[in-house]
């Protein structure tokens, strides 16, 4: 049957629509059959009206309406009137009219949903995603993909006020792995060769400094063969962006102009600037991570100065090894049974701690199996250097440094959630983590890596040390961390040829190797490169935080599993022998 297209949402009717005859589209929300009198609840995404069919008012479109059930998609027509007194309902912005209504088109029927798309019920994940379409029915879903909305319009409009320029770069690009694991798409036309999906835009968008563009930006996808976690997808979007004459305050500068823009634009709230700068080793030394969160207090204390001394072996053999002993005060807690220390030792052994040395603060001095390894000096040491209280609790771990403060990390964080430290209102915690190390250390291939990417610039005053020392040398590099989360990434690059060969011989990139990978950037770079850095934000992490979700999926149309399926699709899948054989490929 004919209908007509909706007059108003169903977010839209108020009391100044009273008696106004209106048309309204949408699913069957809830229906209620109240001896005689149907009410439906009629939702699309902006809202929910109350509709309602009566005999008397007209007896055609209440016989069609005994049909109706959820899900099914109508279209009604009638008149808004005053809800009767006493049923208004204050929780819907619709609540104080409903609509009589005097014609009814069912447009579509619906089977029942596998599940109630309603929020606040407990649903099995992947059924969720097999029913995505479904599933994104659901309002806080609906909220999310709004939110994201606004994301990238707040993104495009600074950024274009800014003077940046929009550029799109390829998807199919040469295979150049650092870091990840590329996706590859097999080439039916180059037998035997393949292109790689972009990890992320980084070459191209330097190559477009070298072109003059001078403020790039990319809402962009990249695609990484990683294992996944609740805050990584195998593919998730950037905004990338890529800045020539600039040095790293620019780029700060920059940046949080676009973070002030999104907390006033989506949450109202006026961000304060400058955002506070710790540098890798500080973060490192203090909170145990490279992104660090910072909306609790709990700092980790080294003890190698106290204990530089100790007879203690574990101490000395870690502080001879050029090692760290750090330690944490975890307040009012020196009542914790053995159980409890037992389940925070079984914690960090699985991080890879061989134990951890507990200590109860008492009145009368420290108290744990490992005191009488202490002289007094150094009990009295501790005491005063971490500012311990009778009824605190410490923890002390020692072994190698960026490891042993990681797990530290983990053991703070885990302390702070014990101890319920990170309150439901805290006010965002953002800060730039800087000055970190350029290469990274591999034991098992015994070889240097880059840390962020082999395009990254050393701190000018450390290039000397990348022959004599290159585990010294720090990075001209930066991530922007929000509530523990690192939301943003980048660096000021290399833009001379010569210094991009020393990257490449220091992290054991041979010169064909280079010229097999990266040739065409070095190439580029002899043509006039501008100084020139950029940076990347995860706008799926960023939109999690944002949205207050603990997983991307939540704030993604389409996710995969964390075994990188999508269970609605079915992808990934076999394909048929003809495909493959165009594609040369033969599956073992
Ligand atoms: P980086 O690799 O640090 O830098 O990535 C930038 C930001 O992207 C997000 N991110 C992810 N989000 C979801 N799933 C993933 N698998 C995933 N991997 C990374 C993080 C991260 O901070 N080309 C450089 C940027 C530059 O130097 O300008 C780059 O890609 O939030």
């Amino acid at each position: 049957m004919k209908f007509n297209s909706r007059t108003h949402t169903c977010g839209e009717l108020r009391e100044s629509n009273i008696d106004e005859h209106v048309v309204l589209n949408g699913w069957v929300d809830t229906r209620r059959d109240l001896g005689g009198v149907i009410f439906i609840d009629l939702r699309d995404r902006y809202g929910i009206t109350q509709v309602v069919f009566e005999p008397n008012y007209n007896l055609e479109a209440h016989n069609i309406a005994k049909d109706l059930r959820s899900e099914y998609v109508i279209s009604i027509e009638g008149r808004v009137r005053m809800r009767p007194e006493g049923t208004e309902n204050p929780q819907l912005p619709t609540g104080s009219i409903d609509v009589m209504v005097d014609r009814l088109v069912i447009l579509n029927k619906a089977v029942t949903p596998p599940f109630p798309l309603k929020d606040g019920v407990d649903i099995n994940e992947d059924l969720r995603l097999k029913y995505r379409f479904l599933d994104l029915r659901r309002p806080s879903l609906q909220r999310n993909l709004l939110l994201r909305h606004k994301i990238y319009q707040v993104a495009r409009k600074y950024l274009d006020e800014n003077s940046f320029v929009e550029i799109e770069t390829p998807v199919l690009m040469k295979s150049t792995p650092e870091g990840a694991r590329d996706y590859l798409v097999p080439s039916r036309l180059h037998k035997g060769k393949f292109y790689a999906l972009p990890q992320s835009p980084q070459q191209y968008k330097q190559l477009l400094m070298v072109s003059g563009m001078d403020r790039y930006f990319q809402i962009v996808k990249c695609f990484r063969d990683e294992d996944l976690r609740a805050d990584r997808q195998p593919e998730f979007t950037q905004i990338d962006m890529e800045l020539s004459f600039v040095d790293q305050e620019d780029i700060f500068q920059i940046v949080e102009g676009l973070m002030k823009s999104f907390y006033k634009e989506i949450k109202n709230y006026d961000l304060p600037t400058p955002i506070r700068r710790i540098p890798f080793d500080e973060a490192m030394e203090t909170y145990g991570s490279d992104k660090p969160d910072l909306r609790f207090d709990l700092k980790m204390t080294t003890l190698n100065d106290v204990l530089s001394k100790s007879t203690f072996r574990v101490y000395q053999d870690a502080i001879s090894k050029g090692g760290i002993v750090t330690s944490l005060v975890a307040p009012g807690c020196g009542d914790y049974t053995r159980n409890q220390l037992d389940v925070l030792t079984d914690f960090v052994k699985k991080l890879g701690a061989s134990g951890l040395v507990w200590i109860r603060v008492k009145e009368e001095g420290l108290e744990s199996p490992t005191v009488k390894f202490l002289t007094e000096e150094e009990q009295k040491g501790i005491i005063e250097k971490l500012n311990a209280k009778p009824g605190d609790l410490l923890f002390i771990l020692s072994g190698q440094k960026l490891k042993t403060l990681s797990i530290m990390g983990s053991l703070r964080l885990e302390m702070a959630r014990r101890l319920e430290l990170i309150k439901p209102d805290a006010e965002p915690a953002l800060l730039w983590v800087t000055d970190f190390p350029l290469l990274e250390w591999d034991v098992e291939t015994q070889r240097y890596y880059a840390m962020h990417h082999p395009f990254t610039s050393p701190r000018i005053e450390d290039i000397e040390l990348m022959t004599t020392d290159p585990g010294k040398v720090k990075a001209r590099a930066y991530d922007l961390v929000l509530n523990g989360s690192e939301i943003a990434g980048g660096s000021i690059r290399i833009h001379d040829s010569e210094l991009q060969s020393l990257m490449f011989k220091t992290i054991g990139i041979s010169d064909e190797e280079a010229e097999y990978k990266f040739g065409f950037l070095m190439n580029a770079f002899k043509y006039g490169a501008p100084p020139h850095g950029g940076i990347a934000f995860g706008l799926d992490r960023m939109a999690m935080i944002f949205a207050g979700e603990a997983s991307i999926r939540e704030v993604m149309a389409f996710p995969k599993t964390a075994s990188a399926t999508s269970l609605m699709d079915d992808a990934p899948s076999t394909v048929s022998e003809d495909q493959l054989k165009e594609l040369h490929i033969k599956i073992r």
